[in-house]
């Protein structure tokens, strides 16, 4: 860490520069001797992620680190949400990363350890929180060797594994990840409560509860309707039911909660389309509750595998899209007219939809071509 970025001129020069095209700046000289125009574009970078995904970090003598830790970071609204129930004596991150989960989730602990093997990022870490007025331990290490000299307990152990491999892929199984939660699993709980795991999207629901031992609570968080977070929580000794939450942040809609066994148990109610066509959010569709979705708010599902539900009253308080809606026929879709296009178990994609009718995008009303039990179908709204 270089902490010669702080220089007065240079933190100006960096303002002047926030919505600098940051390709030409890299080809010109830096003006300053004691840092490189690398070094300076990468603050300039920092503060234009953190205006989108931490602000709270977009204030004097903050430094940002390379970029793949910027990517790989939470986002401060993502981070404020997990914090909301979590209490406790002692917490520690032990894949601390830039540290903004950590800064959130451990707002309600009087003890806070953060250990993180990439020296450089640490330091900065340590260096911001002390700008923020945050105490911490901060510990450069691998946590595999942490835990082994580790004698404390905990009230939380939080992990948000790195998704990326040597190859910078992505990766989505839990053997891919680093650390290897499979491999410390056991251990992690022998030394803390809880433990709380942050994974990518796109991981499978089931092949987790395959996997991993003692989960009591899974949790699906979406911003906006983008799924960002699948958060797994292991509890020492636990074995009753897992629990699982559905949120879309930045919504309206109330979260969705249910016992993951419920699924097993709930049958859908079918029914060609009536009145209100429901879209699940996408959280619910993580979540694979396609008849319990039925069940529990009285809607019929169109078909077996269209994830889409209808009732002729409308329900309130639905966590997804409601639409009044009318079954028409293909002629009557006029040329060069604006629609909201969904392609749902339907053999088109939208693009080949917007070919074939002559279609725009846009405009108010939604055109969804589907399947409901007795075979193809167009609904526009009304
Ligand atoms: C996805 S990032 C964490 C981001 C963090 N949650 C945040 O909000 O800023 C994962 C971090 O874990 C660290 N890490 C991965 N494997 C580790 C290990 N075995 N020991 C210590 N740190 C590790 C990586 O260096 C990386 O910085």
């Amino acid at each position: 860490m270089k902490k010669e970025i702080l220089n007065p001129e240079i933190q100006k020069y960096i303002n002047a520069n926030l919505n600098a095209d940051l390709h030409s700046l890299l080809l010109k000289k830096s003006l300053f001797p004691e840092v490189s125009m690398h070094e300076i574009v990468q603050q300039i970078k920092g503060k234009q992620v953190a205006q989108k995904k931490f602000p709270f970090l977009l204030q004097d003598g903050i430094i940002f680190p390379p970029q793949l830790s910027l990517e790989q970071s939470s986002s401060e609204k993502t981070a404020v949400y997990k914090s909301e129930i979590l209490k406790g004596k002692k917490f520690v991150d032990l894949t601390s990363g830039f540290g903004i989960d950590a800064f959130y989730l451990s707002k309600n602990f009087d003890e806070i350890t953060l250990v993180e093997q990439n020296t450089d990022l640490l330091e900065i870490v340590e260096h911001n929180w002390n700008i923020l007025g945050k105490k911490a331990k901060f510990i450069n290490q691998k946590l595999e060797n942490f835990l082994s000299e580790n004698k404390d307990k905990f009230d939380v152990i939080y992990l948000d594994p790195a998704r990326r491999d040597q190859n910078k892929n992505k990766v989505f199984l839990l053997e891919d990840l680093s650390p290897n939660i499979l491999e410390i699993q056991e251990q992690l709980l022998s030394i803390s409560k809880e433990v709380i795991i942050k994974l990518s999207p796109l991981i499978d629901l089931k092949y987790l509860i395959s996997v991993l031992k003692n989960v009591s609570k899974i949790e699906i968080i979406a911003v906006r309707n983008d799924v960002k977070e699948i958060v797994v929580s292991l509890t020492k000794n636990y074995s009753g039911e897992i629990n699982c939450n559905c949120i879309n942040l930045e919504s309206e809609e109330k979260a969705f909660s249910f016992a993951i066994n419920e699924e097993k148990n709930a049958e859908a109610e079918y029914s060609e389309p009536e009145r209100f066509i429901y879209i699940p959010n996408n959280a619910i569709l993580k979540a694979g509750i396609f008849n319990l979705i039925s069940k529990k708010f009285e809607i019929k599902k169109l078909h077996p595998n269209t994830h889409l539900y209808t009732s002729e009253i409308k329900i309130d308080y639905f966590p997804g899209r409601t639409l009044e809606m009318e079954v028409i026929d293909s002629k009557q879709i006029k040329k060069k007219e604006q629609f909201n296009l969904i392609s749902k178990n339907y053999p088109l994609k939208p693009e080949e939809i917007k070919k074939k009718y002559q279609v725009k995008d846009g405009g108010e009303h939604y055109l969804i071509f589907t399947q409901s039990k007795k075979g193809k179908i167009i609904l526009k709204s009304v």
